[in-house]
């Protein structure tokens, strides 16, 4: 069997990010935005100085700018209360200039996640994390619109695997992980595109032997080369979530996900890389959720995913 072809998520990725420019500058030039505002606008949150979440939160008002959305930075200091945070949420919510609202996570221990999360307009939840968006998530019709905004990283995942397989009906999709970030969401859009979808986690029996029956097989569960070579059916698709950080030669450091990557790579028909699959598309769907609330806003149908 010829070896796994590479899932280009980077390419796929800068595709979308022009896809979105283009949509932006549409958006601008015949609609209009309400209120005198002039582009569509994301406002981005940070509480202390987490260095990995302050490279994240940069690029994600870099990007933005880049394709010509404004870009709203605030970064607020580790001791800042919940009763500060959810009062600038407050603000950003009645704000017309902003069109998405993403709180960096995770965050600080004595603020509660949850009264966060629920504390940002649904309209403006750029991360799709807010319950009201979730139910939505969870009881969508198979192929219905996805008029709400749903979770980056498993919107990313389902664009890719639409764009290199076609038509998902019908294949067993085997989910590994049920984060809220990406397990149980990518199951639901899974399931919209009407695969068979088991979910599976740390306390699930013979997970090798139900991989092997998968035609998808995605995974998220954060501990390196987890999935094995022969857990894999010949011509299987894997989508690999993780990024795990290892120490290589010579002291330096690579990433490596969660697909033991050189023995999956002759028997799977798909693969993605780690770097370079699935991680760029995560920021690039943050900007189509954020184009997507803009043009609800102005009361346009949004853009197909
Ligand atoms: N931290 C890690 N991933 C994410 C994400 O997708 N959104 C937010 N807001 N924070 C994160």
């Amino acid at each position: 069997m010829a070896e796994a072809k590479l899932i280009d998520g980077k390419a796929f990725a800068a595709g979308l990010r022009h896809r979105v420019a283009k949509g932006v500058a549409e958006l601008v030039a015949t609609q209009g935005l309400k209120g005198g505002v002039p582009k569509p606008g994301l406002a981005t949150v940070l509480v202390g100085a987490d260095p990995a979440s302050q490279v994240y939160v940069r690029s994600k008002g870099r990007l933005a700018a880049e394709l010509g959305m404004a870009s709203f930075d605030y970064r607020l200091g580790p001791e800042t209360t919940e009763a500060e945070l959810l009062a600038l949420i407050a603000e950003l919510n009645g704000d017309p200039a902003v069109n998405g609202i993403l709180v960096q996570l995770p965050l600080p221990k004595h603020i509660d996640t949850s009264h966060v999360l629920l504390a940002v307009d649904p309209a403006k939840d750029v991360d799709g994390f807010h319950p009201v968006n979730v139910g939505r998530l969870g009881s969508i019709a198979s192929g219905a619109p996805l008029d709400f905004p749903v979770p980056c990283t498993p919107l990313g995942i389902a664009m890719l695997l639409q764009d290199t397989l076609g038509s998902l009906a019908g294949r067993h999709a085997v989910v590994i992980g049920r984060s809220n970030l990406v397990g149980r969401p990518v199951a639901q859009l899974l399931l919209r595109a009407d695969c068979t979808v088991t979910i599976t986690h740390s306390r699930t029996r013979d997970l090798p032997g139900l991989c092997r029956q998968a035609d998808i097989v995605v995974v998220a569960i954060g501990k390196r080369e987890f999935v094995r070579g022969d857990w894999i059916k010949p011509g299987a698709t894997v989508i690999d979530v993780g990024i795990n950080r290892i120490v290589a030669e010579a002291g330096k450091t690579r990433l490596v996900g969660d697909a033991a990557f050189d023995e999956i790579l002759p028997v799977a028909g798909y693969l993605t890389p780690v770097p370079g699959g699935v991680g760029p598309m995560t920021v690039a769907c943050l900007m189509f959720n954020t184009l997507q609330a803009a043009r609800r806003a102005a009361g346009l149908k949004v853009d197909s995913a």
